[in-house]
């Protein structure tokens, strides 16, 4: 399938601003001994992300940032394969690599059209990787592709509640601010001004209907959706972006993110 713009124009942010950002917060990630998912921290032992027999399965990450997911995994015993777009993304994940000493692969490359061979993965993974940044019907397939019939699919996005809630500034509320059929690009329809940092980036976020039946045409049958929220206490306000936060009594009552397991029909 040919490279789309999309992937261009989000291999820029991620070269950029994005790597800028990201870069400096890896670490903290890398040093974590427990998993834990999405804004909350949701622990890992609640969210089951990692199967519990993934020692010696082959995994491949989905726009795999700076690395830290892929390193748990590699951590956990997995043969692990790093995917990414950005070249400075890729760049922070094998200085930390090298220097916490695990010898994972990490392979340039768009999650739309990944160079490997079919069938190759028994697990894929995208936390806020592929599952955002690129075209579900272009990753969706890949996935799909790459893994042996019975193979585990795994991926956390934001929740297409709160990508209709968020601002462009501030802390997200209870109002609609953007159609839920519009969410493939929730951004694209503000005016350059309003983009700030994310200026430039193309996200995506379908609907749970054409999302369902993407998984379904490529052969995937969904184990569990996972729906996420602040935990009881007092968690404090989280940053989404460099510009808007959600706070705990929004995410009480509604999901910021969601985690889909999904499997390849055997
Ligand atoms: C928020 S970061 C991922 C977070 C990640 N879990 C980490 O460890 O940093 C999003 C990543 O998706 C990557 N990305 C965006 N579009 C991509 C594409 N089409 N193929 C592969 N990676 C992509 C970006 O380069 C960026 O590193």
């Amino acid at each position: 399938m040919a490279r789309s713009a999309d992937v261009a124009r989000n291999q820029r942010y991620w070269d950029g601003v994005g790597a800028d950002a990201h870069g400096p917060v890896a670490r903290g990630h890398w040093e974590a001994t427990e998993p834990s998912w999405g804004l909350w921290g949701t622990p890992e032992a609640r969210a089951g992300v990692i199967p519990a027999d993934i020692a010696g399965q082959r995994v491949i990450e989905l726009g795999c940032g700076t690395g830290y997911v892929s390193a748990w995994l590699a951590r956990a015993g997995a043969r692990v394969v790093g995917v990414d777009v950005s070249a400075r993304q890729l760049e922070t994940a094998r200085a930390l690599r090298d220097e916490f000493g695990l010898g994972f692969a990490l392979v340039q490359g768009d999650a739309g059209r990944v160079p490997c061979r079919d069938g190759v993965f028994d697990f894929a993974i995208s936390e806020y990787g592929a599952s955002l940044w690129c075209d579900p019907h272009r990753w969706i397939p890949e996935a799909a592709r790459l893994l042996a019939p019975g193979g585990r699919l795994v991926f956390l996005r934001p929740s297409p509640l709160f990508a209709m809630c968020l601002p462009e500034r501030g802390e997200v509320g209870p109002e609609l601010l953007r159609p839920l059929f519009g969410l493939r690009r929730p951004w694209g329809h503000l005016p350059d001004e309003v983009w700030g940092r994310r200026r430039g980036a193309t996200e995506f976020n379908l609907p749970h209907g054409e999302l369902i039946g993407l998984l379904r045409e490529n052969g995937f049958e969904v184990e569990e959706l996972l729906e996420l929220a602040a935990p009881e206490g007092d968690p404090g306000t989280r940053w989404f972006s460099d510009d808007s936060t959600v706070g705990p009594a929004w995410a009480r009552q509604w999901p910021t993110e969601e985690i889909w397991k999904v499997r390849r029909a055997g």
